[in-house]
Protein backbone atom coordinates (compact mmCIF):
# COMPACT_ATOMS: atom_id res chain seq x y z
CA UNK A 1 0.00 0.00 0.00
CA UNK A 2 2.60 2.11 0.67
CA UNK A 3 4.41 1.41 -2.40
CA UNK A 4 1.10 2.41 -4.06
CA UNK A 5 1.55 5.79 -2.45
CA UNK A 6 5.18 6.62 -3.14
CA UNK A 7 4.40 5.75 -6.26
CA UNK A 8 1.63 8.11 -6.90
CA UNK A 9 2.88 10.64 -5.17
CA UNK A 10 6.36 10.53 -7.84
CA UNK A 11 3.68 10.40 -10.86
CA UNK A 12 1.76 13.50 -9.50
CA UNK A 13 4.89 15.25 -8.49
CA UNK A 14 6.53 14.43 -12.39
CA UNK A 15 3.07 15.46 -14.44
CA UNK A 16 3.73 19.25 -12.44
CA UNK A 17 7.14 19.64 -13.21
CA UNK A 18 6.74 18.80 -16.83
CA UNK A 19 3.88 21.29 -16.71
CA UNK A 20 5.76 23.53 -15.21
CA UNK A 21 8.69 23.40 -17.79
CA UNK A 22 6.08 23.36 -20.46
CA UNK A 23 4.65 26.37 -19.05
CA UNK A 24 8.24 28.28 -18.54
CA UNK A 25 8.75 27.35 -22.19
CA UNK A 26 6.02 29.87 -23.13
CA UNK A 27 6.78 32.19 -21.28
CA UNK A 28 8.17 35.65 -22.87
CA UNK A 29 10.60 37.41 -21.07
CA UNK A 30 12.74 40.25 -21.44
CA UNK A 31 15.23 38.11 -22.07
CA UNK A 32 13.60 36.38 -24.60
CA UNK A 33 12.99 39.64 -26.43
CA UNK A 34 16.35 41.12 -26.25
CA UNK A 35 17.54 37.35 -27.84
CA UNK A 36 15.24 37.74 -30.52
CA UNK A 37 16.89 40.99 -31.43
CA UNK A 38 20.31 40.06 -31.01
CA UNK A 39 19.51 37.03 -33.38
CA UNK A 40 17.73 39.91 -35.93
CA UNK A 41 20.90 42.05 -35.83
CA UNK A 42 22.59 39.06 -37.24
CA UNK A 43 20.04 38.37 -39.84
CA UNK A 44 20.34 42.36 -40.71
CA UNK A 45 24.07 42.47 -41.25
CA UNK A 46 23.43 39.52 -43.40
CA UNK A 47 21.41 41.31 -45.54
CA UNK A 48 23.13 44.11 -45.52
CA UNK A 49 25.57 42.22 -47.20
CA UNK A 50 23.80 40.89 -49.69
CA UNK A 51 22.82 44.26 -51.12
CA UNK A 52 24.30 44.83 -54.22
CA UNK A 53 22.92 48.35 -54.99
CA UNK A 54 22.08 50.57 -51.02
CA UNK A 55 19.60 52.29 -53.00
CA UNK A 56 17.32 49.04 -53.49
CA UNK A 57 15.61 47.83 -50.67
CA UNK A 58 14.66 44.35 -49.86
CA UNK A 59 10.78 44.04 -49.44
CA UNK A 60 10.24 40.20 -49.56
CA UNK A 61 11.33 36.61 -51.17
CA UNK A 62 9.50 36.31 -54.41
CA UNK A 63 8.31 32.76 -56.05
CA UNK A 64 11.40 32.32 -57.68
CA UNK A 65 13.35 31.84 -53.63
CA UNK A 66 15.17 35.28 -55.00
CA UNK A 67 14.99 38.61 -52.67
CA UNK A 68 12.56 41.18 -54.10
CA UNK A 69 14.39 44.70 -54.29
CA UNK A 70 12.38 47.53 -54.39
CA UNK A 71 13.50 51.13 -55.21
CA UNK A 72 12.94 54.55 -52.98
CA UNK A 73 9.35 54.90 -54.90
CA UNK A 74 7.59 51.70 -53.74
CA UNK A 75 5.93 52.23 -49.90
CA UNK A 76 8.02 49.75 -48.02
CA UNK A 77 11.30 51.44 -48.56
CA UNK A 78 11.74 53.04 -45.33
CA UNK A 79 11.28 49.93 -43.69
CA UNK A 80 15.14 48.26 -44.35
CA UNK A 81 16.51 51.53 -42.95
CA UNK A 82 13.57 51.99 -40.27
CA UNK A 83 14.75 48.69 -38.68
CA UNK A 84 18.67 49.56 -38.59
CA UNK A 85 17.79 52.11 -37.08
CA UNK A 86 15.99 50.60 -34.04
CA UNK A 87 18.62 48.15 -34.05
CA UNK A 88 21.32 50.19 -33.47
CA UNK A 89 19.16 51.86 -30.64
CA UNK A 90 19.08 48.58 -29.02
CA UNK A 91 22.52 47.37 -29.63
CA UNK A 92 24.95 51.25 -29.95
CA UNK A 93 26.51 49.36 -32.14
CA UNK A 94 28.13 52.26 -35.00
CA UNK A 95 28.34 50.05 -37.27
CA UNK A 96 24.10 49.45 -37.49
CA UNK A 97 24.32 52.95 -37.50
CA UNK A 98 26.33 53.70 -40.68
CA UNK A 99 24.35 51.16 -42.16
CA UNK A 100 20.95 53.25 -41.49
CA UNK A 101 22.63 56.22 -43.38
CA UNK A 102 23.53 54.59 -45.99
CA UNK A 103 20.84 53.22 -46.25
CA UNK A 104 18.95 56.25 -45.54
CA UNK A 105 20.46 58.52 -48.24
CA UNK A 106 18.96 56.73 -51.15
CA UNK A 107 15.22 57.91 -49.64
CA UNK A 108 15.78 61.68 -50.47
CA UNK A 109 14.34 62.27 -53.40
CA UNK A 110 11.28 61.16 -52.05
CA UNK A 111 10.90 64.46 -49.81
CA UNK A 112 8.89 66.53 -53.09
CA UNK A 113 7.13 62.99 -54.38
CA UNK A 114 3.56 64.42 -54.18
CA UNK A 115 2.37 61.18 -55.51
CA UNK A 116 1.95 58.89 -52.64
CA UNK A 117 0.14 59.15 -49.40
CA UNK A 118 2.98 56.17 -47.90
CA UNK A 119 5.65 59.41 -46.95
CA UNK A 120 4.83 58.70 -43.65
CA UNK A 121 6.44 54.72 -44.04
CA UNK A 122 8.96 55.26 -46.39
CA UNK A 123 10.35 58.39 -44.66
CA UNK A 124 9.27 58.77 -40.71
CA UNK A 125 10.74 55.22 -40.46
CA UNK A 126 13.81 55.76 -41.93
CA UNK A 127 14.31 59.46 -41.62
CA UNK A 128 12.43 60.32 -38.58
CA UNK A 129 14.21 57.14 -36.82
CA UNK A 130 17.54 58.75 -37.66
CA UNK A 131 16.57 62.33 -36.68
CA UNK A 132 15.50 60.90 -33.54
CA UNK A 133 18.76 59.22 -33.10
CA UNK A 134 21.60 61.33 -34.11
CA UNK A 135 19.64 64.92 -34.10
CA UNK A 136 20.99 65.34 -37.92
CA UNK A 137 19.81 68.81 -39.21
CA UNK A 138 19.95 67.18 -42.95
CA UNK A 139 17.54 64.78 -41.58
CA UNK A 140 15.20 67.83 -40.14
CA UNK A 141 15.30 69.60 -43.67
CA UNK A 142 14.39 66.52 -45.66
CA UNK A 143 11.55 65.66 -43.31
CA UNK A 144 10.15 68.90 -43.17
CA UNK A 145 9.85 68.94 -46.69
CA UNK A 146 8.67 65.52 -47.58
CA UNK A 147 5.64 66.48 -44.75
CA UNK A 148 4.74 69.41 -47.26
CA UNK A 149 5.02 67.51 -50.02
CA UNK A 150 2.49 64.88 -48.22
CA UNK A 151 0.33 67.59 -46.95
CA UNK A 152 -0.26 68.40 -51.05
CA UNK A 153 -2.17 65.21 -51.03
CA UNK A 154 -5.04 66.52 -48.74
CA UNK A 155 -8.04 68.07 -49.42
CA UNK A 156 -10.51 69.86 -47.28
CA UNK A 157 -14.12 68.67 -48.99
CA UNK A 158 -13.29 65.53 -48.61
CA UNK A 159 -11.01 65.76 -45.18
CA UNK A 160 -8.78 62.91 -45.85
CA UNK A 161 -5.46 62.77 -47.89
CA UNK A 162 -6.00 60.80 -50.93
CA UNK A 163 -4.32 57.18 -50.81
CA UNK A 164 -4.31 56.35 -54.39
CA UNK A 165 -3.87 58.31 -57.73
CA UNK A 166 -5.57 55.18 -59.60
CA UNK A 167 -8.80 54.70 -60.21
CA UNK A 168 -9.81 51.26 -59.46
CA UNK A 169 -10.29 48.20 -60.53
CA UNK A 170 -13.11 49.47 -62.44
CA UNK A 171 -11.76 52.63 -63.22
CA UNK A 172 -14.74 54.24 -61.13
CA UNK A 173 -12.98 55.82 -58.12
CA UNK A 174 -12.51 59.58 -57.37
CA UNK A 175 -11.22 59.74 -54.30
CA UNK A 176 -10.00 56.57 -52.86
CA UNK A 177 -8.81 56.29 -49.19
CA UNK A 178 -7.60 53.61 -47.30
CA UNK A 179 -7.36 52.71 -43.36
CA UNK A 180 -3.61 52.08 -44.23
CA UNK A 181 -3.27 55.55 -44.30
CA UNK A 182 -3.85 56.44 -40.49
CA UNK A 183 -0.27 55.04 -40.44
CA UNK A 184 1.04 58.25 -42.16
CA UNK A 185 -0.51 60.81 -39.79
CA UNK A 186 2.66 60.28 -36.89
CA UNK A 187 4.50 61.93 -39.44
CA UNK A 188 2.17 65.24 -40.17
CA UNK A 189 1.96 65.22 -35.96
CA UNK A 190 5.87 65.30 -35.73
CA UNK A 191 6.13 68.23 -38.69
CA UNK A 192 3.31 70.20 -36.78
CA UNK A 193 5.58 70.19 -33.57
CA UNK A 194 8.95 70.86 -35.61
CA UNK A 195 7.93 73.79 -37.99
CA UNK A 196 5.15 74.79 -35.82
CA UNK A 197 2.98 75.05 -39.10
CA UNK A 198 -0.41 73.93 -37.47
CA UNK A 199 -1.64 73.03 -41.21
CA UNK A 200 0.00 69.61 -40.29
CA UNK A 201 -1.79 69.06 -37.12
CA UNK A 202 -4.96 70.06 -38.87
CA UNK A 203 -4.84 67.56 -41.54
CA UNK A 204 -3.54 65.02 -39.32
CA UNK A 205 -6.98 65.46 -37.29
CA UNK A 206 -9.38 65.84 -39.66
CA UNK A 207 -8.47 63.17 -41.70
CA UNK A 208 -8.49 60.65 -38.68
CA UNK A 209 -11.63 61.76 -37.82
CA UNK A 210 -13.15 61.55 -41.53
CA UNK A 211 -12.12 57.91 -41.54
CA UNK A 212 -13.43 57.26 -38.04
CA UNK A 213 -16.97 58.33 -39.47
CA UNK A 214 -16.89 56.56 -42.83
CA UNK A 215 -14.44 53.70 -42.44
CA UNK A 216 -15.86 51.93 -39.82
CA UNK A 217 -18.63 49.60 -38.77
CA UNK A 218 -20.82 49.25 -35.79
CA UNK A 219 -18.51 46.89 -34.46
CA UNK A 220 -15.33 48.70 -35.06
CA UNK A 221 -13.85 46.57 -37.79
CA UNK A 222 -12.86 48.71 -40.58
CA UNK A 223 -13.41 48.96 -44.31
CA UNK A 224 -10.19 48.59 -46.19
CA UNK A 225 -11.13 51.44 -49.13
CA UNK A 226 -13.43 53.91 -49.03
CA UNK A 227 -14.23 56.67 -52.21
CA UNK A 228 -15.09 59.58 -51.73
CA UNK A 229 -17.34 62.00 -53.98
CA UNK A 230 -15.17 65.21 -54.77
CA UNK A 231 -17.22 67.62 -55.15
CA UNK A 232 -19.54 66.74 -52.10
CA UNK A 233 -17.30 64.96 -50.18
CA UNK A 234 -19.70 62.43 -49.31
CA UNK A 235 -18.42 58.52 -49.33
CA UNK A 236 -19.76 56.76 -52.03
CA UNK A 237 -18.25 53.49 -52.07
CA UNK A 238 -16.89 51.60 -49.16
CA UNK A 239 -14.90 47.80 -49.89
CA UNK A 240 -11.79 45.95 -49.95
CA UNK A 241 -8.62 45.85 -52.06
CA UNK A 242 -6.36 43.40 -50.57
CA UNK A 243 -8.92 42.06 -48.05
CA UNK A 244 -11.41 38.70 -48.51
CA UNK A 245 -14.88 40.83 -49.24
CA UNK A 246 -15.96 44.54 -49.30
CA UNK A 247 -17.35 43.17 -45.82
CA UNK A 248 -15.08 41.60 -44.41
CA UNK A 249 -12.40 42.29 -42.19
CA UNK A 250 -8.78 42.13 -43.75
CA UNK A 251 -6.41 41.44 -41.40
CA UNK A 252 -3.63 43.92 -41.82
CA UNK A 253 -6.20 47.01 -42.31
CA UNK A 254 -7.55 46.40 -38.68
CA UNK A 255 -3.99 46.71 -36.93
CA UNK A 256 -3.58 49.76 -39.01
CA UNK A 257 -6.50 51.28 -37.67
CA UNK A 258 -5.20 49.96 -33.84
CA UNK A 259 -1.80 51.46 -34.14
CA UNK A 260 -3.21 54.56 -36.31
CA UNK A 261 -5.72 55.54 -33.30
CA UNK A 262 -3.80 54.17 -30.52
CA UNK A 263 -0.52 56.88 -32.10
CA UNK A 264 -3.53 59.77 -32.62
CA UNK A 265 -4.17 59.71 -28.85
CA UNK A 266 -0.68 59.89 -27.56
CA UNK A 267 -0.62 62.74 -30.32
CA UNK A 268 -3.80 64.62 -29.07
CA UNK A 269 -5.01 63.32 -26.20
CA UNK A 270 -8.36 63.16 -27.93
CA UNK A 271 -10.40 60.57 -25.47
CA UNK A 272 -11.98 59.72 -28.85
CA UNK A 273 -9.20 58.39 -30.57
CA UNK A 274 -8.46 56.29 -27.68
CA UNK A 275 -12.46 55.23 -27.06
CA UNK A 276 -11.51 53.77 -31.05
CA UNK A 277 -8.49 52.81 -30.38
CA UNK A 278 -9.76 50.66 -27.25
CA UNK A 279 -13.05 49.30 -29.53
CA UNK A 280 -10.60 48.14 -32.43
CA UNK A 281 -8.57 46.07 -29.87
CA UNK A 282 -11.03 44.63 -28.37
CA UNK A 283 -12.64 43.39 -32.18
CA UNK A 284 -9.43 42.05 -32.76
CA UNK A 285 -9.04 40.09 -29.60
CA UNK A 286 -12.58 39.14 -28.89
CA UNK A 287 -12.65 37.69 -32.33
CA UNK A 288 -13.96 34.41 -33.17
CA UNK A 289 -11.53 33.85 -35.85
CA UNK A 290 -8.73 34.71 -33.88
CA UNK A 291 -6.20 31.82 -33.87
CA UNK A 292 -4.83 30.09 -30.51
CA UNK A 293 -1.23 31.74 -31.01
CA UNK A 294 -3.04 35.24 -32.31
CA UNK A 295 -1.03 35.31 -35.29
CA UNK A 296 -4.22 36.49 -37.34
CA UNK A 297 -5.51 34.76 -40.07
CA UNK A 298 -4.94 37.11 -43.64
CA UNK A 299 -8.61 38.26 -43.27
CA UNK A 300 -10.48 37.30 -40.26
CA UNK A 301 -13.47 36.28 -42.59
CA UNK A 302 -11.49 34.07 -44.90
CA UNK A 303 -13.69 30.93 -46.31
CA UNK A 304 -10.90 28.26 -45.49
CA UNK A 305 -10.36 29.60 -42.19
CA UNK A 306 -8.29 27.61 -40.37
CA UNK A 307 -6.73 26.17 -43.45
CA UNK A 308 -5.38 29.22 -44.68
CA UNK A 309 -2.72 31.35 -43.87
CA UNK A 310 -1.84 33.70 -41.26
CA UNK A 311 -0.31 37.43 -41.59
CA UNK A 312 2.57 37.77 -39.25
CA UNK A 313 2.66 41.27 -40.60
CA UNK A 314 -0.69 42.27 -39.12
CA UNK A 315 0.31 40.49 -35.97
CA UNK A 316 3.37 42.42 -35.49
CA UNK A 317 1.53 46.03 -36.40
CA UNK A 318 -1.45 44.84 -33.44
CA UNK A 319 1.30 43.65 -30.58
CA UNK A 320 3.59 47.09 -31.17
CA UNK A 321 0.38 48.62 -31.28
CA UNK A 322 -1.18 47.08 -28.11
CA UNK A 323 2.15 47.38 -26.29
CA UNK A 324 1.54 51.29 -26.56
CA UNK A 325 -2.38 51.26 -25.90
CA UNK A 326 -1.82 49.30 -22.95
CA UNK A 327 -0.15 52.16 -21.11
CA UNK A 328 -3.14 54.34 -22.12
CA UNK A 329 -5.73 52.09 -20.69
CA UNK A 330 -7.39 50.78 -16.75
CA UNK A 331 -7.13 47.11 -15.73
CA UNK A 332 -8.92 44.98 -16.63
CA UNK A 333 -7.95 45.85 -20.25
CA UNK A 334 -3.94 47.02 -19.27
CA UNK A 335 -3.63 43.38 -19.02
CA UNK A 336 -5.79 41.67 -21.76
CA UNK A 337 -4.03 44.14 -24.35
CA UNK A 338 -0.79 43.12 -22.44
CA UNK A 339 -0.82 39.62 -22.02
CA UNK A 340 -2.43 39.43 -25.49
CA UNK A 341 1.05 41.57 -26.81
CA UNK A 342 2.86 39.31 -25.60
CA UNK A 343 1.25 36.48 -26.66
CA UNK A 344 1.81 37.60 -30.25
CA UNK A 345 5.50 37.90 -29.61
CA UNK A 346 5.97 34.68 -27.82
CA UNK A 347 4.11 33.29 -31.36
CA UNK A 348 6.17 34.98 -33.59
CA UNK A 349 9.64 34.29 -31.80
CA UNK A 350 8.80 30.52 -32.11
CA UNK A 351 9.90 28.27 -34.71
CA UNK A 352 6.57 28.38 -36.75
CA UNK A 353 7.09 31.92 -37.71
CA UNK A 354 10.91 33.19 -36.72
CA UNK A 355 13.85 32.03 -38.97
CA UNK A 356 16.63 30.15 -38.14
CA UNK A 357 19.81 32.07 -38.53
CA UNK A 358 21.01 32.92 -42.12
CA UNK A 359 17.98 31.33 -43.21
CA UNK A 360 15.26 33.19 -44.93
CA UNK A 361 17.10 35.54 -47.29
CA UNK A 362 18.57 37.32 -43.81
CA UNK A 363 14.11 38.58 -43.10
CA UNK A 364 13.54 37.70 -39.30
CA UNK A 365 9.86 36.65 -39.88
CA UNK A 366 8.26 34.11 -42.22
CA UNK A 367 4.47 33.34 -42.80
CA UNK A 368 3.46 37.49 -43.88
CA UNK A 369 0.56 38.24 -46.87
CA UNK A 370 0.69 41.25 -48.69
CA UNK A 371 -2.28 41.06 -51.23
CA UNK A 372 -3.78 37.67 -51.30
CA UNK A 373 -6.90 38.52 -53.63
CA UNK A 374 -4.25 40.21 -56.00
CA UNK A 375 -2.24 36.70 -55.72
CA UNK A 376 1.07 38.21 -54.56
CA UNK A 377 2.97 37.77 -51.73
CA UNK A 378 1.23 34.94 -50.16
CA UNK A 379 3.42 32.97 -46.98
CA UNK A 380 6.23 35.31 -47.51
CA UNK A 381 8.72 37.26 -45.42
CA UNK A 382 7.80 41.32 -45.89
CA UNK A 383 9.94 43.68 -44.48
CA UNK A 384 6.97 45.63 -42.83
CA UNK A 385 7.12 42.31 -40.98
CA UNK A 386 10.05 42.71 -39.68
CA UNK A 387 10.39 46.14 -38.98
CA UNK A 388 7.08 46.14 -36.42
CA UNK A 389 7.85 42.92 -34.60
CA UNK A 390 11.13 44.57 -33.88
CA UNK A 391 9.53 47.87 -32.51
CA UNK A 392 7.33 45.53 -30.40
CA UNK A 393 10.47 43.72 -28.78
CA UNK A 394 11.70 47.21 -28.54
CA UNK A 395 8.55 48.30 -26.64
CA UNK A 396 8.49 44.91 -24.51
CA UNK A 397 12.07 45.44 -23.25
CA UNK A 398 11.42 49.17 -22.69
CA UNK A 399 8.27 48.99 -20.38
CA UNK A 400 9.91 46.21 -18.56
CA UNK A 401 13.23 48.64 -17.62
N1 LIG B 1 -0.30 49.67 -47.12
C1 LIG B 1 -0.38 48.52 -47.90
C2 LIG B 1 -0.49 47.26 -47.13
O1 LIG B 1 -0.68 47.23 -45.95
O2 LIG B 1 -0.41 46.24 -47.78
Amino acid sequence: MKKIYYLLLFSCLFVFMVSCNNSKKEIFTVDSAKENLEFAIKQYEGMYSSIEDIATYPRNIQKNGETHFVNPEDWTSGFFPGSLWYLFEYSGEEELKEMAENSNAGLETLKTNTGTHDLGFMMYCSYGNGLRLTENSDYKDILVEGAYSLATRFDSIVGCIKSWDWQGPNNNWQYPVIVDNMMNLEFLFWAAKVSGDELFYKIATTHANTTMKNHFRDDYSSYHVVDYDTLTGEARWKGTHQGYADESAWARGQAWGLYGYTMCYRETKDPSYLEQAKNIANYILDHPNLPDDFVLYWDFFAPDIPNTERDASAAAVTASALLELQNYVEEPLKTKFFNSAEKILSSLSSPAYRAEENENNYFILKHSVGHKPGNSEIDTPLNYADYYYIEALKRYIDLSE
